[in-house]
């Protein structure tokens, strides 16, 4: 097949992640024979100093005229003097309402390699296996009214949660249809003993639920949740949550696999399937704009080419600190690349492939600085990528 992929960099170790998934779905496709069309544009700290905005025009056109994304990581220390009138961070929130990424799959699991990688104890996290279904694009991040108003002694500041029965319904389906796929288990996380907005949230899950009678569902509240993960994480298998909730419940999540620097994600949404690409590609015969992923129960039974369209991203940050050393981990960002030939172009195949090499470069011994551990060889950012890529071209 041929696609058009968007790079989006963004700052700190963004570049240099990138660059090396950018060499693994190269070789990708010398080996699998695809053609992938690379264009690269600016967002976060980088675009405001070069345009002045996080999320330039052109940036969101590229992405658009795009197959998939390819994201790095945005923000850093220079930007966050919170006084500051524009963000990095709002690039990203720009980027993901922009494109209609509802959908945000974070997948944790513990490769049996770095099980010692973990903080907490091996018999703990030995069967993790989950994925979180954030919402992405409704709750908290971008509910209206939102802003601070009034003069010191008497500021005030407001966010508002606000969801739609459409925003939980289409966000519980694709939930479903993973859980479906999976272990057939979903977990829908809320806080409804407290928060309206919880309430909806549990009675529209259990009315999409009926149409899922082989999936099993359970409610947990929030806060509870955040202990099980702890306690009991080998039972989790798809947990659908709210989007703030999903934010912090992923980075509590990570550190069950050991680092973050190991976990990808991907942003699942609207956007237009199969634009950017050739009238010859395998994709010609799809509707110009396709449904929204999940917007019918059935769309586990889509036809295999009808693909939602995603932005692909490591779980990380741009970690500031070590930015330009050449240490940072890049798994996060080629098992995102994975995930992008899984869900975007449907190569199942090919993202496999990717995923075994992974596999083999860990059981081989090799290791970035954050999951080193004794007696394994350690590796720069590069070195990881060619060892991945090498696995690749065998
Ligand atoms: C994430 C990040 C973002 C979020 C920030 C950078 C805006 O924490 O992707 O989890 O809060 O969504
Ligand atoms: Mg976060």
């Amino acid at each position: 097949m041929h696609a058009k992929i968007t790079l989006l960099p963004g700052d700190g170790i963004g570049s240099e992640v990138v660059a090396e998934g950018v060499k693994v779905l190269r070789a990708i496709a010398a080996q699998f024979g695809h053609t992938f069309e690379f264009t690269e544009a600016l967002i976060g700290g980088i675009a405001i100093d070069r345009t002045g905005n996080p999320l330039p025009p052109e940036t969101l056109a590229a992405c658009q005229a795009s197959d998939a994304v390819l994201l790095g990581a945005v923000g850093g220390p220079k930007w966050s003097d919170p006084k500051a009138t524009v963000r990095p961070e709002q690039g990203l929130l720009d980027l993901r309402a922009g494109l209609g990424l509802f959908a945000n799959l974070r997948p944790v699991k513990i490769y049996p390699a770095l099980i010692g990688a973990s903080t907490l104890k091996p018999e703990v996290v030995a069967n993790v296996d989950m994925v979180i279904v954030r919402e992405l694009t409704g709750g908290l991040y971008f509910g209206k009214p939102q802003g601070q108003s009034g003069q010191a002694p008497n500021r005030e500041a407001v966010d508002t949660l606000r969801y739609t029965e459409a925003e939980i319904a289409r966000l519980m389906r694709v939930s479903f249809d993973l859980a479906r796929s999976r272990r057939k288990k979903l977990t829908s996380v809320d806080k409804a003993n407290v928060l309206a907005s919880s309430r909806l949230w549990r009675t529209v899950a259990h009315e999409v639920a009926k149409d899922y009678p082989d999936v099993e569902i359970e409610d947990i509240l929030v806060d509870a949740c955040s202990m099980y993960l702890i306690r009991r994480p080998g039972d989790f298998d798809v947990i659908a949550t709210e989007n703030m909730f999903g934010d912090i419940l992923s980075d509590e999540a990570a550190m069950l696999a050991g680092s973050m620097g190991m976990l990808p994600s991907a942003s699942l949404g609207t956007g237009i399937v199969g634009a950017g690409l050739p009238p010859q590609s395998e994709n010609a015969d799809l509707p110009e704009k396709t449904r929204p992923y999940g917007s019918q129960s059935e769309s586990a039974d889509l036809p295999e080419k009808t693909r939602p369209y995603g932005l692909y991203e490591p779980i990380h940050g741009s970690a500031p600190d070590i930015a330009g050393q050449g240490i940072a981990n890049p798994l996060a960002t080629i098992l995102s690349a994975a995930m992008m030939l899984r869900w975007s172009f449907g190569l199942e195949r090919e993202a496999d492939a990717v995923e075994a090499a992974v596999d083999a470069v860990l059981a081989a011994g090799y290791r970035c600085r954050d999951i080193q551990t004794p007696g394994c060889t350690l590796l720069g950012t590069q070195a990881m990528g060619d060892r991945v890529a090498e696995q690749l071209y065998v």
